[in-house]
């Protein structure tokens, strides 16, 4: 098994490169620009923009690879609105590229994907329900995974989650647990939204999930997320909770009065039966996880 991993410097690219290492995996990592892991050994590195099909090739005809591990994206939902040509050659073309590619050489790829194919009505999201994305970035991941789907084999896999939260080195995205304890702490006040429902997710579980695909040969569409759907407030609430500090902050508000650009699902979560049928997946709790955290 030799694994080519994606969006390396990204947080679940980092934590599968980090459950590569621990399980003694074949892996290259590969991201735009330099090695910005200090975990990921530079031998183990090499730059790829995943835009550009000469970078692909080199890599594909040096490493070749048996499993694609595709994490690389534009995940900034409000950034795709206003640059939806960069965001439709990330996350939509350079996926065709990759799955392509990937289909020459005959190695499985896997696909990140993400809750926002929903509309946010239902919540509780099986894998079989119908997608219907209400934002450019929703619109480019719902491309991305009709173009993996509609490829010319069937060995490929769709992972797709939820807000994920973790620590990771040098990222160019902060996230919401990080960003809610560091200004809960700080005694910020925190504008949050109460009318919008997910579940969370922990990278290291979502890291295991991908890998535990791959691993068990399993193909198709899986959801991968934290057990829990809750309000976004209350994650913030429950965050302040786990570390003792003030709620007075914590002002709760309603999505149509923040004037974000892009329009956000109302209500996700999965229901989690296929993946704990097929994979065993076990999520922790968010209280386990900032406990991990915590360490
Ligand atoms: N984070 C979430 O809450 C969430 C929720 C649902 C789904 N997902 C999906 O899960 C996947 C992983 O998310 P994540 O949290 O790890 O995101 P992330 O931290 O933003 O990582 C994405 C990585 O992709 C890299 N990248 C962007 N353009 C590239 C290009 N042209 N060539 C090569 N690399 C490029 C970025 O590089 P730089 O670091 O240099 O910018 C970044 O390291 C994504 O596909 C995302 O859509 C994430």
């Amino acid at each position: 098994m030799r694994i080519l991993i994606t969006g390396s410097n990204g947080l679940l690219g980092q934590k599968i490169v980090k459950l590569c290492l621990e399980r003694g995996l074949n892996f290259i990592a590969t991201s735009k620009g330099i090695n910005r892991n200090p975990d990921c050994p530079d031998n183990n590195y090499l730059s790829l923009d995943i835009s550009n099909q000469l970078e692909i090739n080199k890599i594909f005809q040096f490493y070749y690879p048996t499993h694609v591990i595709h994490t690389a994206a534009i995940t900034n939902v409000d950034y795709c609105e206003d640059h939806i040509e960069e965001c439709e050659n990330v996350n939509v073309i350079s996926t065709k590229l990759l799955a392509d590619t990937s289909i020459t050489y005959k190695a499985h790829f896997q696909l990140l994907s993400t809750d926002f194919v929903f509309d946010g009505e239902k919540g509780n999201y099986s894998e079989e329900d119908e997608v219907n994305p209400l934002s450019i970035y929703a619109k480019s991941k719902v491309n991305a995974e009709e173009i993996v789907i509609n490829g010319k084999t069937d060995d490929w896999s769709i992972v797709r989650t939820i807000i994920v939260y973790g620590e990771g080195h040098n990222l160019s995205r902060s996230n919401i647990v990080l960003w809610a304890k560091e200004a809960l702490k700080k005694g910020n006040e925190l504008t949050i939204v109460d009318d919008q429902y997910r579940a969370p997710t922990w990278a290291d579980d979502l890291a295991w999930g991908c890998l535990e695909i791959i691993v068990r040969n399993k193909k198709g569409i899986f959801h991968i997320s934290g057990p829990e759907t809750m309000s976004v407030i209350e994650l913030v609430y429950r965050i302040a909770d786990f570390y003792n500090l003030p709620k007075d902050k914590i002002q709760p508000v309603k999505s149509n009065t923040l004037n974000q650009a892009a329009v956000r699902p109302p209500k996700t979560g999965f229901n989690l039966d296929f993946s704990r049928k097929e994979l065993n997946y076990e999520p922790l709790t968010l209280e386990k996880t900032l406990e991990l955290l915590k360490k």
